[in-house]
Order: structure tokens, then C-alpha cells, then sequence
């Protein structure tokens, strides 16, 4: 089997500081590429910064700035928020690179020489804000579609690319290969949406973006974002570079996840693009849902200026990082819309790493330090419930694992979360408390300990993926030192022996009015 896994986070923006939606793609791709490592993959992570075009050109402007001392600020706060966050990124990518701009460059030069590219006439409407042109049809009430802001008349020479010869590849890509764009439903959608409606041939230059890749044979043309930010998952690996050792490791792609208003860009001109440049296509491109809040898209354009979404380096920094990726990923199911209220950040907190994640812990810990001074030891007195149990946690080991593997990461979080409730089961029916009161029975309680650690120990390993930070502490506590979750084996760690003091609690239970109040106060502040 090819051990390889090459996963990407769209290139973000930089048109405002990141928010927490963006941090939701973010988290959700470390997840999976974090467990693919534990596994014993070779990973690819990719994320990265989608730099130019004219809405940046504008901020910078507007702030006395050049382009680039803006782009520096924005994208130093965005690698800050991902060390924040814990996130384990292989590349960060920024379309300003040297070697991403000769790259893209050479793949518009490929794309014309081939024919793929013309120059013709581009007319219709153009919206600033969402730098995407449109056609009278595509308009809401003569507005962008996308933001309902006023749009602007476009009327210059461009460079075309020939999407619509695609137009029957992309059918048959739908037809033939069902899980090429998930969630199912998606692909109808693109198919209703846009196949069947016809393809046009998509515009990929503008005359009157000064900020951007210039056109190497036309020197009057910048390369208009998309030819620019898709081709960013090729140049990150060294494509057309002289080092491309990557590319031919890791291309074709396992899976681009975007955000579903971009799936279009992902799932139709992408692998047009690719099928022009003679490429494989990715293996799975993944679209999932918004992050809401009071009920539309969290996004960078409305925080402006206000202050009630909480900043994800505020609740990083006062409830830790793994309180931030625990939302994330089990509170919204991948796929969907899901809302983001203090209410539901507060609540997850307490009922899933207080009460579940950190409380197994010092359950554990207090009971070794109870019934043995600290000390594992395997007792050796085993009953029929111990194996009942091993083989409870093994099915749900199982399931973990082949969750992640069919791209479900907030079912596979929550399979980990069960396997916690099994070892509490575990504890409840063999009551210890109660065997402890008789001499006779030390070895039993010190085997239904040294049995739940075992367990216990296999649901760190493999929660270690979704809540690296405090997962790291713990089991570094049990001298494993680098995670690995092993397909094959289970209840083998080594660990008799071992003696524990008391510890600090990983996560405290809060107080939910008092943090509420907090909170607020900080919005408003
Ligand atoms: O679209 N809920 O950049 P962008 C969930 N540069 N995900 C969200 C979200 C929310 N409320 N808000 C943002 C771009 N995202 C282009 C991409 S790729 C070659 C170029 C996430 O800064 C989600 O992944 O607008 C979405 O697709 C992405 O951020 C958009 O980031
Ligand atoms: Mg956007």
C-alpha cells in the first residue's frame, strides 16, 4: 500500500485578519493530517496565503502601506494563530513566493502554447469586494450574487481559457467517479448548476489589476486569480521547478478540502486546468459547510470593525488550543452548517474536555494513587469482563481509524469520545472502590487498573490527532514520547511499573454565567 498523504487548506485571503471560520478548514485538515501521521503516513499538509489582486492592492492603499507590508503583517498574525492552534502544517505557501510566481507564470505559458488560452474580449459585470466577474443572468437584482454589493461594467481585452471544451471530460469524471467531489450531494449540484447550464470559457486575465502576476507575453495583463491560486497545490510541491522530488511523491493530491462557496473553483476549473496541463486530477476534493453565527457565514468582511465574533486567539489563549479544535470538529458535522455561540463553545467545553477528556485522567491517577501509592501494576487476575471490554474498544479502535479513512473526522472524534465512556463503564461495573475494602483482592484491582490504563492509553493515541496539546502532556506522563497508533496491535504499552504524583487537572470545569459575562465584556470592549 502507497503510505502517502497529500492533504491542502484553500490559500485564505489575506483582506483581514483570519477568523474562526477560516481556522475551521484549518483545524479540520491538521486533524486528518495529524492522524495519517500517527498511522505511519508520509504526509503532505499544505495552507498558505492567496496574495494578490485588487481588493488587497486597495487595503494597502488605503492604509498607506505597500502591498507587501501589508501581506507581511497579515500573514506573521496568521502563522502566529496557527502556532497558536497547534497546527502542523509541512508548507505555508504565499503567492507572492518567488518560485509560486514562476510557476504560475509557466503554467499560463504552458496553457497558451497549447492553445488552452486566447485573447479576446472580456465584457460583463465585475464585483471589487469578491473579485469575481459576472454575467447579467448570474446577478441578484443587479447585484453580486455572493455579497449583494454593487458591481462595476467590464469591458477590456483579456486571455480566455477554454473551459467550456471540458464540458463532457467533467461529466464523465461526475458519472464515472462517484466520490471524486464529497459530500455526495455536491456533485448534482455542480452537475445542475453549472454542467447542465453550459460552461463559458472563463476569464483569467485583467488589463486593470496592477497587483497581480504579470502575463510574460503580454506585459499589459496580470493572471486573474484563479490560474494564480489553484495552481498554488502544484507549485508548493516543486512542479516545473528543479527540484520536483515532491510533486512526484506526492501529486496526485488525496484531498483539497474547501469551503463549499468555493467548491465550483475545486470540482469544475480545476480539473479542466489539470486535464489541459496533461495532469492527474486530485483524488477527492472535500466541501464542507459554514461556520455560522447569528444565523449567516461567519467571514472576514463583516468582522470588520466589530467585535461580538470572539477572535480565535482570544478563546485560544484563555481556554487553550485544543478547547478551540474540540469545537470545531465535534460540534459541526463535516459536511454541514453548523453555529458558533459562547453558549456551544462554553457547553463543549465542560461536557466534552472536562467532563470526559480530562476527567478520565484524573479518575485514573486518583484511583492508582488510592488503591496503589501511584504505581502501575499488572496484577494478573484477569475475568471474562476484561476481554468483553478489550474487545469493545477494539471494534471502536476500528471504527476510528476507518471513519478518518472515509473522511469523516467529527464522527471518528466522537468514536474516540465513546471508547472514554467505555472505560468509565469499565470502572463502574468492577467497582474497585468496593474490592479495595479486602486485602484478598489487590491483584484483581490493581489488573482492572492497569487493564482501563491500558485502554485509556489507546484513546489518548488516538485523540492525540483532534487535541494535540493536552493529549502530548499526558502521554508524555506515560513516557511514549511519539504517538503512533498501531492497526494491528493494541494493549501494549509499557507501562507496569510506572508511578504517579498528583497532578495538576487537565481541563477545569468552568463557569459557564461567570465566563459568559467575561466574554462579553471582551466583545464589547
Ligand atoms: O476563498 N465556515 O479565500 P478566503 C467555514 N483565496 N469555513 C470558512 C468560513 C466559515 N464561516 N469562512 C471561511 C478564498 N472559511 C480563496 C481560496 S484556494 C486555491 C483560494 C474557510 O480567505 C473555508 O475553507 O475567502 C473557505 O473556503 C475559505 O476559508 C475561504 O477563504
Ligand atoms: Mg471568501
Amino acid at each position: 500500500m502507497d503510505k502517502k498523504f497529500y492533504i491542502s487548506t484553500p490559500i485564505y485571503y489575506p483582506s483581514n485578519k483570519l477568523t474562526l471560520g477560516n481556522c475551521y478548514t484549518t483545524v479540520l485538515c491538521d486533524s486528518i493530517a495529524r492522524f495519517y501521521r500517527n498511522l505511519g503516513y508520509d504526509v503532505f499538509f499544505l495552507t498558505g496565503t492567496d496574495e494578490h489582486g485588487q481588493k488587497i492592492q486597495k487595503i494597502a492603499e488605503e492604509k498607506h502601506l505597500t502591498e507587501m507590508e501589508y501581506l507581511n503583517e497579515i500573514v506573521e498574525d496568521t502563522k502566529n494563530l496557527w502556532q497558536l492552534l497547534n497546527i502542523s502544517y509541512d508548507k505555508f505557501i504565499r503567492t507572492t513566493d518567488d518560485y509560486h510566481v514562476k510557476v504560475a507564470s509557466k503554467i499560463f505559458n504552458k496553457l497558451y502554447e497549447k492553445g488552452e488560452i486566447y485573447k479576446s474580449k472580456y465584457v460583463g459585470k465585475y464585483c471589487v469586494p469578491c473579485e469575481s466577474f459576472w454575467t447579467d443572468e448570474q446577478l441578484i437584482d443587479g447585484k453580486c450574487p455572493d455579497c449583494g454589493r454593487d458591481v462595476i461594467e467590464a469591458n477590456e481585452d483579456a486571455y480566455f481559457f477554454k473551459l467550456s471544451k471540458y464540458e463532457n471530460f467533467l461529466r464523465d469524471l461526475y458519472k464515472n467517479n462517484l466520490t471524486f467531489l464529497l459530500p455526495e450531494n455536491r456533485a448534482n449540484e455542480m452537475i445542475n448548476n453549472f454542467l447542465n447550464k453550459g460552461l463559458k470559457d472563463l476569464c483569467v486575465s485583467r488589463k486593470t489589476v496592477k497587483w497581480g502576476i504579470p502575463v510574460e507575453f503580454d506585459k499589459e495583463q496580470t493572471i486573474y486569480v484563479w490560474i494564480d491560486a489553484l495552481s498554488n497545490y502544484l507549485s508548493a510541491l516543486g512542479y516545473l521547478c528543479d527540484n520536483d522530488e515532491n510533486f512526484k511523491k506526492f501529486w496526485p493530491c488525496d484531498v483539497h478540502v474547501v469551503g463549499k462557496e468555493i467548491v465550483r473553483f475545486h470540482a469544475i476549473i480545476w480539473p479542466a486546468i489539470l486535464k489541459a496541463l496533461d495532469l492527474p486530477l486530485p483524488k477527492q476534493i472535500f466541501a464542507h459547510g459554514w461556520l455560522t453565527f447569528n444565523n449567516g457565514k461567519l467571514s472576514k468582511s463583516k468582522e470588520v470593525g466589530k467585535k461580538e465574533v470572539i477572535d480565535p486567539r482570544i478563546l485560544s489563549s484563555r481556554y487553550t488550543s485544543d478547547s478551540v479544535r474540540n469545537f470545531l470538529i465535534g460540534d459541526i458535522s463535516f459536511g454541514q452548517d453548523g453555529p458558533y455561540s459562547q453558549e456551544i463553545f462554553l457547553n463543549s467545553y465542560n461536557g466534552i474536555l472536562a467532563n470526559k477528556v480530562g476527567n478520565i485522567e484524573s479518575r485514573l491517577i486518583g484511583m492508582l494513587l488510592k488503591y496503589n501509592n501511584g504505581k502501575i501494576q499488572n496484577g494478573k487476575v484477569t475475568e471474562e469482563i476484561d476481554s468483553k471490554f478489550f474487545d469493545t474498544i477494539k471494534a471502536l479502535k476500528v471504527e476510528c481509524i476507518s471513519k478518518m479513512k472515509e473522511l469523516k473526522p467529527t464522527l471518528s472524534y466522537k468514536t474516540v469520545l465513546k471508547i472514554i465512556d467505555e472505560c468509565n463503564t469499565y470502572l463502574d461495573l468492577n467497582k474497585p472502590w468496593e474490592l479495595f475494602k479486602n486485602e484478598n483482592n489487590k491483584n484483581r484491582v490493581n489488573t482492572i487498573l492497569f487493564n482501563v490504563i491500558q485502554a485509556f492509553l489507546e484513546t489518548y493515541t488516538l485523540l492525540n490527532a483532534f487535541l494535540p496539546e493536552s493529549t502530548t502532556k499526558v502521554l508524555k506522563k506515560f513516557n511514549i514520547d511519539s504517538v503512533k497508533i498501531d492497526e494491528n496491535n493494541s494493549f501494549n504499552f509499557d507501562i507496569d511499573g510506572l508511578t504517579f504524583e498528583k497532578g495538576e487537572p487537565l481541563f477545569v470545569r468552568l463557569d459557564i454565567n461567570k465566563e459568559l459575562q467575561e466574554l462579553n465584556e471582551i466583545a464589547n470592549s
